[in-house]
Parts: C-alpha cells; sequence; structure tokens
C-alpha cells in the first residue's frame, strides 16, 4: 500500500491577498488543517497569555515578531497529531531567515515543502480590502463589509459572536505592513522559485475563482 504523503503547504502573499480567506476553505477540501500564525499570535494577544503580552506591541505596530519566537511556536505546532498529514501554513516563513530555519527543520525530518502558493494582489486593493474586513471573535472566519458580508451586519453566519476588526487595520498601519511584506517577505518568494516550488495565483479575482485554481492546483 502506497503511504500518504505529507503536504507542507505554504500561503504567501501581501496583507489582504486573501490568505485568510482561502486557507480554511482550501484545507478543507484537501483534508488538512489551516494554521494561521496571525491567529495564533491575536488568541494569545486576546487572552493575555505571557506569549500574547511579549507579542502584542509588534502585531499592534504592523511589525514582524522576532524569528526565533515565532519558528518556535510554528514548529511546535507542527509536531502536533493534527498535522500528521501535513497542514496549510498562512503568514509563515515572513523572513529569509524563517524560511532557512523552516529548511533546516524539514531536513532533519527527512521532509520537504510540497508547494508554496502566492497570491499576488495589486496594492491598490490593498487598503480597501483591510480597512472593510470584519473578523469572527470565536471562529475567526474572515468577511468583508462590501466584497463577503455576513448575513446580519456584525454577526457571523457560522457561530453567530460578533465580528470585530483588527486593530492592526488602521490605513497607517496597514501602510508600514506593506512595507514591512516588500523588504522582509517577498524576498522568500525568489528563494522558493530558484527551488521551483511556487505556483502564482491571481489574488485579485473572486473569492471563489481563487479557490478553485488554488484547490486544482493543489490536488
Ligand atoms: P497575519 O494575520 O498573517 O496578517 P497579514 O499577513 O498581514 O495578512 P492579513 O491577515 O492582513 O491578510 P490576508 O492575506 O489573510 O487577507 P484576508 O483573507 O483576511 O499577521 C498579523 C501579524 O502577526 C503580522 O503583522 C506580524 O506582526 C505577526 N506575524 C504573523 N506571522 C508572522 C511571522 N511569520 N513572523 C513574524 N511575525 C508574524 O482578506 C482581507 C480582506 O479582503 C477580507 O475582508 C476578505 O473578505 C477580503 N477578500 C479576500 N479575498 C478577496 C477577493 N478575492 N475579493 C474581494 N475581497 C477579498
Amino acid at each position: 500500500m502506497s503511504e500518504k504523503v505529507k503536504k507542507h503547504i505554504l500561503f504567501t502573499g501581501p496583507p489582504g491577498s486573501g490568505k485568510g480567506t482561502q486557507a480554511p476553505v482550501v484545507a478543507k477540501a484537501i483534508g488538512i488543517p489551516h494554521i494561521s500564525v496571525g491567529d495564533i499570535f491575536r488568541y494569545h494577544k486576546q487572552n493575555s497569555t505571557s506569549l500574547g503580552k511579549r507579542v502584542s506591541s509588534y502585531i499592534d505596530n504592523g511589525m514582524l515578531v522576532p524569528d526565533d519566537l515565532t519558528s518556535e511556536l510554528v514548529f511546535d505546532t507542527l509536531e502536533s497529531e493534527s498535522c500528521k498529514n501535513g497542514e496549510i501554513l498562512d503568514g509563515f516563513p515572513r523572513t529569509l531567515k524563517q524560511a532557512k530555519l523552516l529548511d533546516e527543520y524539514l531536513e532533519r525530518k527527512s521532509e520537504s515543502l510540497y508547494k508554496i502558493v502566492y497570491l499576488n494582489t495589486p496594492e491598490k486593493l490593498i487598503i480597501k480590502r483591510l480597512s472593510g474586513r470584519r473578523i469572527c471573535k470565536k471562529c475567526n472566519r474572515v468577511y468583508h463589509i462590501e466584497y463577503n458580508p455576513p448575513k446580519k451586519e456584525g454577526v457571523c453566519d457560522i457561530d453567530g459572536d460578533v465580528l470585530y476588526q483588527r486593530k492592526d487595520d488602521e490605513e497607517a498601519t496597514i501602510k508600514k505592513r506593506l512595507d514591512t511584506y516588500k523588504k522582509m517577505t517577498f524576498p522568500i518568494i525568489e528563494h522558493y522559485r530558484k527551488k521551483g516550488l511556487v505556483a502564482e495565483v491571481d489574488g485579485s479575482r473572486e473569492i471563489e475563482t481563487v479557490s478553485a485554481d488554488i484547490i486544482k492546483l493543489l490536488k
């Protein structure tokens, strides 16, 4: 009987490119979990854990959390039973240092990356997307007041909990996050392109069209 291939899949792209919208849909379709590093940090922040207190000011100011702290958290998560068949890692790696740490981690385990999905989305769409974004406090489902509204204003369709706006979705912080993305994260795409792993997807199209494209290329 052939062994199931462990699929380590990365989602990358600028803030607002649709990583958090697409990853849960795609993860469900291919039967592996969605791990969002941003969601994990926000959970700790909202619950004022010791990790939450350490990362809070980085996140609110649109800066990256230090590489070692982030990598440790991610590698711990990857060891969990739920990731035994792979996972979609959304928002990691975000620097060349993190990419190299991930390469080394997988090499130690004799595993490899399956694919990097790069959601290429023009900057002009990003501010509108992020300033209209709303998120469920309970299940983290992502909405948009115009492009993807909930059935009832301010309330999650899934669990009826309240929707909130992220503190780092203020215009000045969005611009800082975009700068950080260009300087720190964009170079990882080239790093993985050289390894032939990048699948570029046009993230400017309708949500359902983008989902269908990604699912097709990963199945
Ligand atoms: P994180 O939560 O990962 O934020 P991000 O990368 O900036 O990405 P976003 O969540 O803003 O955007 P997205 O691409 O998920 O877009 P979404 O689907 O929501 O990280 C937050 C912070 O945590 C970082 O700034 C950093 O401080 C820290 N952090 C995280 N990872 C780290 C790491 N590895 N190292 C260090 N620090 C780290 O979509 C946006 C909106 O657009 C939504 O309203 C959605 O409904 C709408 N939308 C989506 N797709 C479409 C579409 N096709 N058409 C129309 N509207 C759409």
